[in-house]
């Protein structure tokens, strides 16, 4: 078959599932040239794939190379994904916290690529810490501890890795379609049979709006189970940083002190993706008696001794619980100019491309981050804040960059004189 007419045959809107195996066999073989398949991923763009072309394009991708199979491990088995946000660290919360309750986590994370930080990036600012796991040995550490996490290779849904660099450069990420081939074939190469998605919405997400995060979750979770996953998504709050910490390691650090005892609003939302995530799994009966556990397991030390084993066993040479983590050698602290009141924003955009700024994020794929530099968001929208009060620390490599930040942040917030609700975290769920 000739990739032209695959091409053609996309602008009239129509692939066969041959048409689609082709794409995804020669994006993951190399034997489509990237100038063709940036020519379909365009096509694709302008005239979406339809529901049962994109099932189809999915599991073509799933089965573009290996696909882990968890035979033999404890059930369930567990993947929970995020759409990426800004400040987004609950994967290293709610995982050891789901492992520690009897499930099996085997997942394939991504890095960050813009504002949107990266789960593999944040372990791999532990030193030490492995992203690099094969099939094999994933199967093993999961069947060992009941967790195992990889970066993506070239072994499982390596047509997604084409693809999705082809996209990046195209200016065609940005397609539901093509979001959720990408998603789910990771998925299902994972071989998860649970899969919780956490879809961002905000102006720190690629969905910036509740109507597109809709579609976006629906589409996953329609997708998904036809594809056999038990699938289940839920919108979340992206419109200001999650938690306090914008950066690698100091992510890290965040996530650690939720683990041992921290509270506020990123510690509830990990324990109601957490809650979900043990409803869909049936460890519990309903949303209570799930969170009443995830909290037990949160507070009890059981996740947190969970992590320890999780990063102790993936290579960490730093045990992030007792050991000083590595800082950044500037340290900034931006106050209040604004007159006393109630914070009504904190712009999530505006803090992640400060942070990308700063070296803690990537503009290209090939892009190397800085694990020390990011920014600590000391207010939150709803907080009381005086004239003068600190609102932000800035962790740069240089002190020009520290300047440099402290003025893009100011422009972030906004008080205002009256109070301001405190936004919902949860904005939906489907499935
Ligand atoms: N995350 C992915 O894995 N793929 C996309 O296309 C977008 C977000």
């Amino acid at each position: 078959m000739e990739f032209r007419n695959v091409i053609r045959n996309r602008l009239d809107g129509k692939n066969s599932d041959e048409e689609l195996r082709l794409v995804a066999q020669g994006a993951a073989d190399g034997s489509v040239p990237d100038y063709q398949l940036s020519a379909w991923l365009m096509a694709a763009y302008c005239r979406p794939l339809s529901i049962d072309e994109t099932a189809a394009l999915t599991v073509a991708m799933a089965n573009s190379g290996q696909r882990i199979d968890l035979t033999g491990l404890p059930r369930p088995w567990v993947d929970k994904h995020s759409t990426g946000g800004v400040g987004d660290k609950t994967s290293l919360v709610v995982l050891p916290l789901l492992a520690a309750c009897g499930i099996t986590i085997v997942k394939m994370s991504g890095r960050g690529l813009g504002i949107t930080g990266g789960t593999v990036d944040k372990l791999e600012s532990i030193p030490g810490f492995r992203m690099d796991l094969t099939p094999e040995e994933m199967k093993a550490q999961a069947k060992e501890i009941g967790i195992a996490i990889t970066g993506q290779s070239q072994d499982l849904a390596p047509a997604d890795k084409a693809l999705y660099a082809i996209r990046d450069v195209t200016a065609t990420v940005d397609s539901i379609p093509l979001i959720v081939s990408s998603i789910l074939s990771k998925k299902i190469a994972g071989g998860a049979e649970i899969v919780v998605l956490d879809v961002k919405c905000g102006s720190g997400a690629f969905m910036t709006n509740l109507e597109r995060a809709s579609e976006l979750a629906q589409a996953l979770v329609l997708i998904g189970n036809r594809a056999g996953l038990s699938t289940h998504a839920v919108i979340t709050d992206m419109s200001q940083p999650l938690g306090r910490a914008v950066g690698n390691i100091l992510e890290v650090r965040e996530a650690v002190e939720i683990l041992t005892g921290g509270i506020g609003r990123f510690a509830e939302l990990c324990v109601a993706l957490a809650a979900h995530t043990l409803v869909a799994a049936g460890k519990a009966a309903d949303s209570d008696e799930a969170t009443r556990l995830a909290r037990e397991t949160l507070s009890s030390g059981r996740a947190a001794d969970e992590a320890k084993q999780w990063f102790r066993t993936q290579g960490a040479t730093l045990d992030v619980f007792n050991d000083r983590l590595p800082e950044a050698p500037i340290k900034l602290v931006v106050n209040n100019t604004f007159g006393n009141g109630w914070v009504e924003q904190v712009d999530a955009s505006v803090v992640g491309k400060t942070v990308v700024a700063l070296g803690g994020g990537r503009e290209n794929k090939s892009d190397t981050i800085d694990p020390l530099v990011g920014v600590e968001c000391l207010k939150h929208v709803a907080d009381t804040v005086q004239e003068g009060e600190p609102l932000f620390v800035v962790h740069a490599s240089t002190e020009k960059a520290a300047q440099a930040a402290c003025a893009n942040l100011l422009s972030a917030i906004s008080v205002s004189s009256r109070s301001v609700p405190e936004p919902p975290l949860i904005l939906n769920t489907y499935g």
